[in-house]
């Protein structure tokens, strides 16, 4: 980051906007909350932006139009994206050129909330609206604010090619939206309905990133395994995405357990590529709280589920999405989560405090569990789920894993990162590997998020790792 960067992100000064120039080609910026399908819609937006002409800045401070791509999830994604938008009021007063657009799930949701509550925001563009984006902003430039919030049910960006950053790891959206309106949840309402992009397109994109280098893909959807594109469903489309580049491993985020079949166990089961990691949310590990939830599976059916993979797919690791503090959970529920946790032994889980979400069955419930109820559960679930990852993580010292790196590790320009095809983070000095490769990986010690080791001595000795994995 520049300092000039640092200024303007601390809010202590402000450099006037960069491009003066009526010649020079005006800069978009994007910035991006929420999870990893708003990152991969940013890249669609700047595809977009890029095609009508404008240029693309990785800085906020030469940037002619910022667009936030925001979150909705929980009211905390909201608060932060409401702190951001109010950071860039003092730069705008000070760089009144500057458009600022809110993209995304709170555009959807808030709609002219955002434009009618400030005098910063000139665009607010839902998701599936971005093709109107050069439109909006010419308008916006001349002064005129627009909105444009419809949700589709067909606009699924098919033929837009996203703007990638060069890379290892690349993320295709697969399908949009969410049919399953989980009683908590937002995101069928700021996403509208599920609809899938055509599997020969999602092949010939896969092709494209194999030609460009990439070696690691990621499948999105909200809901990912319900993919179908009228003829072929999700299992289709992990047989043969994998199969066009074996150097490629194939991930995909997120799976419901409703819609995670047989077919599609075997389909990850059969394609070495296809990673041995899934992440399966349960949510909660009562029953009474899942039916509440319409989560449409029980405790029990998930560990079947659970065994089906364990059996098909040897060494596969699993995490899982969990909420803490769903109304009317009892002291008796939260125990039953922490003994599904326990039973299943999740390699690692994402864990949250229930947040009201207005529009969605569970707004209508009271949200009768206090606050600090809420956080001790949470505090539970993340040190027993911390404990797990631990002794889950130590069963691998000593033994040698493949590892793609991905880029240098945070704490030292010195070594790299990158993950085992079941999706562990490992941390090792770069001894003459590069980012793209596949190494063999002595772990020497671990903590409950990391790995970390060393080149290994004998690369033939990688049978070690899949003998610790199943063991
Ligand atoms: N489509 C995915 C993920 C949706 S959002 C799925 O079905 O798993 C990611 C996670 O956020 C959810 O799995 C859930 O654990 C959490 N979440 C969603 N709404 C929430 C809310 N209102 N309060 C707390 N956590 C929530
Ligand atoms: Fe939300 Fe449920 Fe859809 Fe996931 S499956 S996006 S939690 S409604
Ligand atoms: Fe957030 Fe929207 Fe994703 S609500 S989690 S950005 S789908």
């Amino acid at each position: 980051m520049n300092s000039e960067s640092i200024d303007y992100l601390s809010g202590k000064g402000y450099i006037s906007c960069g491009n003066t120039d009526p010649m020079k080609k005006k800069q978009v910026y994007v910035e991006t909350y929420g999870c990893q399908m708003n990152a991969a819609d940013s890249e669609v937006v700047l595809s977009i932006m890029n095609d009508n002409g404008f240029g693309i800045t990785q800085s906020p401070v030469d940037a002619d139009v910022i667009f936030v791509n925001t979150c909705s999830v929980r009211d905390n994604a909201e608060q932060r994206v409401r702190q951001r938008i109010s950071t860039l009021k003092n730069y705008k007063r000070n760089n009144p050129g500057v458009l600022i657009g809110v993209l995304g799930c709170m555009a959807e949701r808030l709609r002219t909330e955002l434009i009618d509550k400030s005098n910063v925001v000139d665009m607010v563009v839902g998701p599936d609206e971005y093709r109107k984006l050069p439109e909006l902003v010419e308008d916006a430039f001349n002064g005129q604010r627009g909105i444009a919030v419809k949700l589709s049910r067909i606009e699924n960006y098919d033929d837009i090619m996203p703007l990638r950053m060069e890379g290892v790891t690349a993320w295709i959206s697969v399908m949009r939206g969410c049919d399953k309106f989980c009683t908590f949840c937002v995101v069928p309402f700021t996403r509208g309905r599920e609809r899938s992009r055509s599997l020969r397109s999602i092949v010939q994109e896969v092709e494209r990133l194999s030609a460009r280098g990439f070696k690691e893909i990621t499948l999105l959807g909200q809901n990912v395994n319900s993919y179908h594109d009228g003829e072929f469903d999700f299992a289709d489309l992990i047989r043969r995405v994998s199969e066009v580049d074996r150097t490629i491993r194939i991930r995909f985020m997120t799976p419901h357990p409703q819609d995670m079949s047989e077919n599609l166990i075997r389909a990850i089961a059969e394609n070495d590529n296809a990673c041995n990691s899934i992440h399966l949310p349960i949510q909660s590990g009562s029953n009474r709280i899942l039916q509440l939830m319409n989560r449409t599976y029980t405790v029990e059916e998930y560990f079947s589920l659970v065994k089906k993979i364990r059996d098909a797919i040897p060494g596969a690791t699993l995490s899982t999405d969990i909420i803490a503090g769903f109304p009317t959970e009892t002291e008796d529920d939260h125990r039953q989560t922490l003994d599904v946790i326990r039973t299943v032994g999740f390699d690692g889980a994402f864990t949250f405090k229930y947040s009201p979400r207005e529009h969605t069955k569970a707004w209508e419930m009271n949200d009768d569990v206090p606050e600090g109820v809420k956080a001790d559960r949470l505090n539970e679930i993340i040190e027993l789920q911390q404990n797990i990852s631990l002794k889950k993580n130590q069963t691998l010292v000593g033994s040698t894993v493949e590892i793609l790196v991905e880029r240098e590790s945070t704490k030292s320009n010195d070594e790299w990162m990158g993950r085992t095809d079941t999706n562990k983070v490992t941390v090792f000095p770069k001894d003459n590997s590069h980012i793209g490769d596949l190494v063999a990986i002595t772990i020497d010690r671990c903590n409950s998020a990391t790995l970390f080791g060393a080149i290994a001595k004998e690369p033939n000795t990688m049978n070690d790792y899949r003998i610790a994995v199943n063991s």
